[in-house]
């Protein structure tokens, strides 16, 4: 029978009695871990989040009554113990904070039992994803989650403090809002009382602290949950948290200014990390022709290098046709790897492909300076000789080489890149490299829809150098845009936004709304710019992301509470589910045959 609390009262959890004098007298709670019994002696391990602290149950102590429930005791079952905090009597355990002591429990009560739990409760355990999250409740006990949500904790705590000290107002926004079609795709929840119409849920506060700022609050911060209908991956969740800024009478240098210190003060204050500030900066263009990608990972080199000038009249004609159709040929110098066997080559060069390469070109260089290649025989000796000289490429080094549109070459190069890094085992992490990404693409063409779509959102700043050519070449238009990256991770970007309403007239108009669609869609935010509106600047963070690579996890699964599964479900609790009748009735709403959407 579960005991209850009447008249106890905790003293420390269990890893707090280090602080606690040896003699004295603790009441500690917590689950047990594991349980031996000696016949006259039995030991149990204590957990609670804090650690675990050893238990001793010796009738001398605690009474045959008492000795008798100990021996009731199974692990998983809650139990309260008042004892002597002392020094062990066997051996030290050298793993625990608690490794010197134990409790001699002089009373005992059992608060709860437990059922024998599906998986072990403890650090590295083998059990199948899909169970743990069955049994979150569980899985959330096990040291490793209790650790990552507690310094999510502490972290939400750090950039509270910062923010308030840096004169931020925390402010909320609403979760019910009105569905706006650029971004991703949006949850909507029907309205009961305006049948047939939805609410959409935010897939950021954008333009809400865009308004505050109209309405003088000068800094806002608020930790947002947002909600994206878009396919899941490690880094991502249908739901998740920002950590979202606005501010106002500023530009780029001081959004960045007050980040770098704010992640300077969380990194040290959390994880102990010290970072150099200023964080270093690259333009998009930079971070493309170097790295193949806009979110670099700078722990390690093997840079792309563009040697189109080179090959631009060789005999290979990969490089050529793809050369005089507009492409690229690029390369990436795999150090010291010329010894790599065929078959892990191969493996690459099907990585490569999986980033849409035709194929992809290697060029072994052997120590005797000889060349084991896939297109050597097509080149003549001077010619190799110029491209190994342009790749920088000694005996024993690797060369690989991508020939496409600069799209492909830069998605394949810098995938590949990381591939190669991971399966070196370069990628530390707990090494923090940051970096800011500057000077974005304000515009990006989609093919699916024929038109340019915002490549961060409609309300960004073209850079003032480049105004006159939103209407001649609206693609070569930059933008006041930045991202901050930590280790090949976005973990955040942000803006300057548009303040002037004609500039924001002319984005709605690029990006194919009519004036009376762009009325209909962000009329309020349109209207609040002919009042008087402070030019402001803004940025989020990814929380989970954050958190994540603090964690030195591999998904932000591992740092939020409840996470959905690939396909957006809950397996805890059956989210999404189906609803009653009554419920649909009441929302005038009727679910489509299943066949029938399957068909479309
Ligand atoms: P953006 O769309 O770049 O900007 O989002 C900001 C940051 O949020 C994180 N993030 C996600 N994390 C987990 N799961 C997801 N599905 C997911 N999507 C995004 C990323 C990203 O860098 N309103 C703007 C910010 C601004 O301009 O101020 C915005 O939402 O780490
Ligand atoms: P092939 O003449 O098609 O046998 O190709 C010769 C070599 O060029 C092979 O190693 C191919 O993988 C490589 N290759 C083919 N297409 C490309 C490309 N677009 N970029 C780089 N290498 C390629």
């Amino acid at each position: 029978m579960a005991e209850s609390m009447k008249g106890l009262k905790r003293s420390h959890r269990c890893a707090e009695t280090v602080n606690a004098p040896v003699g004295s007298t603790v009441t500690v709670m917590g689950w047990v871990q594991k349980r031996r019994n000696l016949g006259s002696l039995i030991f149990a391990d204590l957990r609670d989040r804090s650690g675990i602290l050893q238990i001793v149950f010796d009738e001398n102590d605690i009474g045959p009554e008492g000795f008798e429930k100990a021996e009731k005791i199974r692990s998983e079952f809650v139990i309260a113990v008042e004892g002597r905090l002392e020094k062990r009597g066997g051996a030290v355990n050298e793993n625990l904070a608690t490794g010197e002591l134990e409790v001699r429990a002089t009373s005992l009560r059992i608060l709860s039992e437990s059922e024998t739990p599906p998986f072990p409760i403890e650090e590295h355990i083998q059990t199948k994803d899909e169970l743990r999250l069955k049994y979150r409740f569980l899985d959330l006990r096990r040291p490793n989650l209790q650790r990552n949500l507690m310094l999510r904790s502490l972290v939400a705590t750090e950039v509270r403090a910062f923010l308030a000290e840096e004169g931020f107002l925390e402010i909320e926004t609403p979760i019910l809002i009105k569905s706006t079609p650029e971004g991703a795709r949006d949850y909507l929840v029907p309205s009961r009382i305006h049948t047939g119409n939805f609410y959409a849920l935010p897939q950021s506060p954008q333009l809400y602290k865009q308004l505050l700022m109209c309405s003088g609050y000068d800094r806002y911060f608020q930790i947002a949950k947002c909600f994206r209908d878009e396919d899941l991956r490690a880094d991502r969740q249908p739901e998740f948290t920002q950590i979202d800024m606005e501010l106002s009478f500023v530009d780029i240098d001081d959004v960045i200014d007050v980040n770098e210190r704010l992640l300077a003060r969380i990194f040290k204050k959390a994880i102990g990390v010290d970072v150099p500030l200023p964080i270093p900066r690259m333009t998009w263009q930079e971070a493309m022709d170097r790295f193949g990608s806009d979110k670099p990972d700078i722990r390690f080199g093997m840079e792309l290098k563009d040697v189109s000038d080179v090959v631009k009249d060789c005999g290979f004609s990969v490089f050529k046709n793809a050369l005089e159709n507009g492409g690229s040929v690029r390369g990436i110098n795999a150090d010291g790897q010329g010894h790599m066997p065929r078959k892990k080559i191969d493996a690459l060069v099907e990585f490569a492909k999986g980033y849409g390469a035709k194929g992809l070109a290697y060029l072994a260089i052997n120590e005797d300076g000889t060349y084991k290649s896939s297109f050597a025989k097509f080149m003549t000796e001077e010619e190799l000789k110029a491209l190994v000289e342009r790749m920088e490429g000694k005996p024993g080094d690797l060369l690989f080489f991508a020939a496409d549109k600069n799209k492909v070459v830069w998605d394949v190069l810098g995938n590949l890149r990381l591939e190669i890094a991971r399966n070196l085992g370069l990628l530390k992490k707990n090494e923090y490299k940051f970096l800011w990404v500057t000077e974005f693409p304000l515009l990006e063409w989609s093919e699916d829809q024929g038109r340019y779509v915002a490549m961060h959102h409609p309300f960004t700043m073209p850079m003032e150098e480049d105004l006159d050519k939103l209407d001649t070449d609206p693609g070569a238009v930059r933008a006041k845009a930045y991202d901050i990256v930590l280790n090949g991770t976005e973990i955040g970007g942000g803006s300057v936004r548009i303040h002037q309403d004609d500039i924001q007239s002319k984005m709605f108009e690029i990006l194919g709304f009519t004036p009376e669609r762009a009325e209909d869609q962000f009329g309020f935010l349109l209207r609040a710019f002919r009042y008087g509106v402070p030019p402001h600047a803004g940025l989020a963070y990814g929380l989970d992301r954050l958190i994540m690579l603090m964690a030195e996890e591999d998904s932000i699964r591992e740092v939020i509470a409840f996470p959905k599964v690939k396909d957006a479900s809950c397996l805890m609790t059956g989210a999404p589910g189906i609803v009653e009748e009554k419920q649909l009735e009441e929302l005038c709403l009727k679910v489509a045959e299943k066949e029938q959407k399957k068909e479309e």
